[in-house]
């Protein structure tokens, strides 16, 4: 294991391909292939894919910059970078924000990933064959609704999480970045030529693609954006507390693009791979939550090879979930480590620790304590709730604040220089989106989804 120095000796990731690697393996998660394809049914399709790319590209990819800026300027955990970057100001408490919003999101996130580790399981085991949508969709509750097995693949995936971060940045969370990465897009590949191949796959293709605008509610469009944040990792300080590892001579600004591409485009393949599938075997695209878990064992056992490929799908599912928990766990450890002026282990394993047991009680208010819940929502779907549509928006208003008025040009020039070479009118782009577009659009979508209007 490496030595364990506070900074200003910090750790760096080794090469240009590996903060790639790790940045767009945090970004691609249970976002791109369990929400996204999920809520996009939800919403109606195509409109609610077009409103989402309206907003990665105005809105998340120059939050996704400004991230990337504050972390390796700051050099410092979520907390520390603002504390470092605006001394003596409340701008701090953003990145506490940021720690709270990377506890609660871990929490459930651990839950999703241990279903899919359990149904690497039932793939494995045939269990889906010969079951009628009915009884597939009660295997499902019947599973998550359990109160030990569900929290036991829970506690093993949270295992899995910190045996990477315990080993640190270069030799644990790059180098599984730089191997799950490759792996998974293997696999998404895969399923998307079966997917495609199918009869009746076109049917899927246009609901992705082709827009019914009248479907759009304004319920979707906050959805789009909270989504848009959740999905590329932004909000909270992943991409900062990632960034503080990035070295001075990579260009910011591409890798900003790449990465933003690289997760768009596998939230689009994760489509193509469920919904002409979907729509090939009748089956509603507008289930909800349980789109991957009830409606996808349904296509998989009427499919030809669908055994190969329900175990290749959960793999998937659980391996885009173990890069992305990695780095919200990054947030919570750094933070420990610089503010506690603990060790990386210790820092590794409290805050694995802390996010388990809250996780604990996420999974139970699935079944044990279903009935507990505050405005209709369980513990779960609460912190689902609260994380994504409100702390995420609100900590990327509080991020494009901080650049567009408080860091200002200059600042943002001189850190650019650093590796990246946008021309004079693309900052003045930037600038102007973190000065005016992205606050504006973030507090109506925001107010708006919320009712106040
Ligand atoms: N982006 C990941 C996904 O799509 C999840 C994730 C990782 C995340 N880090 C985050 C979400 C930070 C919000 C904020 O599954």
């Amino acid at each position: 294991m490496k030595s364990d120095k506070i900074p200003p000796i910090r750790d760096v990731f080794s090469s240009k391909i590996g903060v790639i690697a790790a940045a767009a393996g945090s970004a691609v998660g249970l976002g791109n292939i369990w929400k996204f394809p999920y809520i996009t049914g939800v919403y109606g399709g195509a409109a609610f894919l077009f409103v989402y790319l309206g907003f990665i590209a105005l809105i998340g990819l120059p939050i996704m910059l400004s991230e990337f800026m504050i972390g390796r300027k700051s050099r410092s955990n979520v907390f520390g970078a603002f504390k470092n970057l605006a001394p003596n100001s409340p701008w701090k408490y953003v990145g506490l924000l940021g720690v709270a919003a990377a506890v609660m999101i871990l929490s459930f996130y651990g839950v999703i990933a241990g279903w899919s580790i359990d149904y690497i399981v039932k793939s494995i085991t045939d269990s889906f064959a010969a079951k009628s949508p009915g009884e597939l969709e009660s295997m499902f509750f019947q599973f998550i609704e359990r109160p030990i097995l569900p929290v036991f693949y829970q506690l093993f995936f949270m295992l899995m999480t910190m045996a990477i971060v315990i080993v640190g940045i270069k030799d644990g969370i790059e180098k599984y970045a730089k191997i799950l990465m490759p792996l998974l897009i293997v696999i998404i590949i895969v399923l998307d030529i079966r997917a495609v191949t199918l009869d009746g796959a076109k049917e899927g293709l246009n609901f992705l693609f082709h827009p019914d605008f009248s479907k759009l509610t304004a319920d979707g469009v906050l959805s789009a954006l909270g989504h848009a944040f959740f999905s590329l990792s932004l909000g909270m300080g992943t991409l900062i507390t990632y960034g503080s590892y990035i070295g001075n001579q990579n260009n910011l600004a591409k890798t900003a693009l790449q990465v933003t591409v690289a997760d768009t485009l596998i939230a689009i393949l994760a489509g193509i791979a469920i919904f002409p599938a979907v729509f090939a075997f009748g089956i509603e695209p507008d289930k909800g939550a349980g789109l991957v878990f009830i409606t996808l064992p349904n296509v998989f056992q009427q499919m030809p090879g669908g055994f190969f490929f329900s175990i290749l799908f959960f793999l998937l599912l659980t391996v885009a979930a173990l890069t992305s928990s990695i780095s919200i766990l990054e947030v919570v450890v750094a933070y420990f480590r610089e503010e506690l002026k603990i060790k990386r282990n210790l820092a590794t394993i409290l805050a694995t620790v802390m996010i388990s047991i809250v996780g604990i009680f996420c999974s139970l208010s699935m079944g044990l304590f279903k009935e507990q819940t505050l405005f209709g929502l369980n513990f779960f779907d609460l912190l689902d709730w609260i994380s994504a549509n409100m702390l995420l928006p609100l900590g990327g208003l509080f991020i494009s604040l901080f650049i567009g008025w408080y860091w200002g040009r200059k600042r943002v020039e001189e850190e650019l220089a650093k590796g990246s070479k946008l021309s004079r009118g693309l900052i003045s782009a930037f600038i102007f989106v973190l000065k005016f577009i992205a606050p504006g659009a973030i507090a109506i979508v925001f107010f708006n989804g919320l009712g106040v209007f």
